[in-house]
């Protein structure tokens, strides 16, 4: 199987064909995605999606090696994108291209990390040690603080102006894409066409070269209420919970396990061990 390279999401803008980008964050997931999508993420949503955090701020790099190293190891066909958690490309360029690099030995493809112009010095530091990133403006989960909340990005003016600014100056630092997170489905459009690089959108429009939501959100995994921006295609959370519960009612009738799911001792021996 052919993987999905930068050349080939390049060539997906340029045709017009919609590019597929979801999360996964173990070998389980991974499995699901692969066949599906276009690009694997492993997101620092993990925090919230996964391990019980309220946002992805106490997301760790040792976290993310860890749920990275169990993708990898699927060997996907999919492009494997690892995301640089909070702190991790902020300190210095040495500490971002160690971390950064640290991702590509696991089998990342690429990162990708949060922000605008402020973070143009780490992306030239990481593309001149050849690491490709992936840029993510708009609502980024990790400015939670200071954006006062999960807020829509982009809405006035000034805001919108500043995002196209920002997009352009990521894609001249050598991003080959950029997530598109939380703003409105005009500015959203606008940044595509005037970019030459792929836009993934999530809470963006339909305008963008693609889209790519939480892996737990599409599948009815994560909860009971999801972001306007979610569509649930499954209540995966309904249906796993109806097969778990029709073995634990079989374990309790005494219905589970039957013969065909017992180990039997071997005829000639049964008398020396039974007795
Ligand atoms: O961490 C994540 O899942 C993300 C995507 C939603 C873009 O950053
Ligand atoms: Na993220």
């Amino acid at each position: 199987v052919e993987r999905v390279t930068i050349p080939v999401l390049q060539r997906c803008k340029e045709e017009r064909r919609a590019i597929v980008m979801t999360t996964a964050y173990d070998a389980v997931t991974a499995r699901i995605a692969d066949p599906v999508v276009d690009v694997i993420l492993v997101g620092d949503s993990v925090g919230n999606v996964c391990l019980g955090f309220d946002d992805t701020l106490p997301v760790s790099m040792a976290m993310m090696n860890h749920h990275l190293e169990a993708v990898a190891r699927t060997r996907p066909r999919a492009m494997l994108v690892a995301d640089m958690p909070f702190l991790s490309f902020h300190l210095s360029p040495d500490d971002t291209i160690r971390n950064a690099g640290g991702f590509l030995q696991r089998g990342a493809d690429a990162v990708k990390l949060e922000g605008g112009g402020k973070r143009v010095e780490m992306i030239r530091a990481l593309v001149n040690c050849e690491i490709p990133v992936m840029g993510h403006l708009g609502l980024t989960p990790q400015s939670v603080n200071a954006m006062g909340g999960f807020k829509v990005q982009g809405r006035n003016a000034d805001d919108a102006l500043r995002l196209l600014d920002d997009a352009h100056q990521l894609q001249q630092a050598g991003c080959f894409a950029l997530v598109l997170e939380g703003i409105p489905a005009e500015l959203a459009a606008r940044a595509t066409e005037s970019l030459t690089i792929p836009t993934i959108g999530i809470g963006a429009g339909p305008s963008c070269s693609g889209q790519v939501l939480v892996f737990h959100d599409v599948l009815g995994l994560a909860g009971s209420h999801y972001p306007k921006f979610v569509r649930v295609y499954v209540d995966g959370r309904q249906l796993l919970q109806e097969g778990l519960s029709r073995w634990a009612a079989d374990v309790r009738s005494g219905a589970f396990p039957a013969p065909q799911e017992s180990y039997r001792i071997p005829d000639g021996l049964r008398e020396s061990i039974v007795n």
